[in-house]
């Protein structure tokens, strides 16, 4: 089998594939390509599909995801966070409210997240409006942390400049003593949930010679599903 490099598909596998054990996966996805017919009428679904695939085939922190936002001034700012949940209602993340993606959606309550797995060929992309989740779906999620990151979590005022190090230690050293181990670390005011409600979810799978497929999903509330599905140029 030649690698999708060879077929002009991307990226390219420089090792070949004796030393790519995603390799076998890609080039049937790459096969495969991507049908409207074949996807799911709920984008969530489509996406949690994905994310399975993703993670059924080993992929390292395969729920990784851009997520992208824009200041007061219109200047947009992009960073990693973890995809914790998909649903019916959206993709959800847990964060510090008070960091600087949390004040530049108090401001902007819209972002775009990407999910994105080269070594799959597949790419997606979510827009839609952002609104913080409540105390309960919070708390069950702080709840499920383990315990240090929960210390870390309440030390640490997320995107606060620091003087050093030992700043940042010596305050996980004082949450630490005042919550041993056993203890139950309560969830900062600060710390919690986010919800983003898809308003489009594009799907992108890599395809022979960079003919690739892009299918959209967006809302349409004249269809029975709600949504319309369009293929882009790639
Ligand atoms: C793979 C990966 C996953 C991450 N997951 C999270 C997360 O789920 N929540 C979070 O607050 N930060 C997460 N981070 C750290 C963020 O990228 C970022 O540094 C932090 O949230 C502060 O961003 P801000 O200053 O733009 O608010 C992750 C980073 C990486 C590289």
């Amino acid at each position: 089998m030649s690698s999708t490099g060879e077929q002009g598909g991307g990226g390219g596998d420089r090792r070949g594939d004796g030393g790519d054990r995603f390799a076998a996966l890609r080039a049937r996805l790459l096969v495969d390509g991507l049908d409207v017919a074949d996807l799911d009428a709920d984008p969530m679904a489509e996406v949690a599909a994905w994310v399975a695939v993703a993670t059924d085939a080993g992929i390292w922190e395969p729920t990784a995801m851009t997520l992208a936002t824009v200041d007061a001034d219109g200047a947009p700012d992009a960073r990693m966070v973890l995809l914790r949940g998909v649903d019916g209602d959206g993709l959800r993340w847990y964060t510090d409210r008070s960091s600087a993606k949390g004040r530049q959606l108090a401001v902007v309550p819209r972002a775009a997240v990407v999910l994105a797995w080269p070594v799959l060929g597949r790419q997606i992309r979510v827009r839609g409006a952002v609104t913080p989740t409540d105390d309960a779906d919070s708390d069950d999620y702080w709840a499920g942390r383990p315990h240090g990151s929960r210390i870390a979590a309440s030390a640490s005022h997320q995107s606060t400049e620091l003087a050093g190090r030992a700043g940042l230690d010596d305050a996980i050293a004082a949450v630490e003593a005042a919550y041993p181990e056993g203890t139950v670390v309560p969830r900062p005011d600060r710390w919690g949930g986010y919800r983003l409600t898809p308003e489009r979810v594009e799907l992108w799978q890599q395809r022979a010679f960079r003919a690739h497929d892009r299918l959209r999903y967006e809302r349409d509330p004249s269809t029975p599903t709600g949504w319309r599905i369009v293929r882009l140029s790639p």
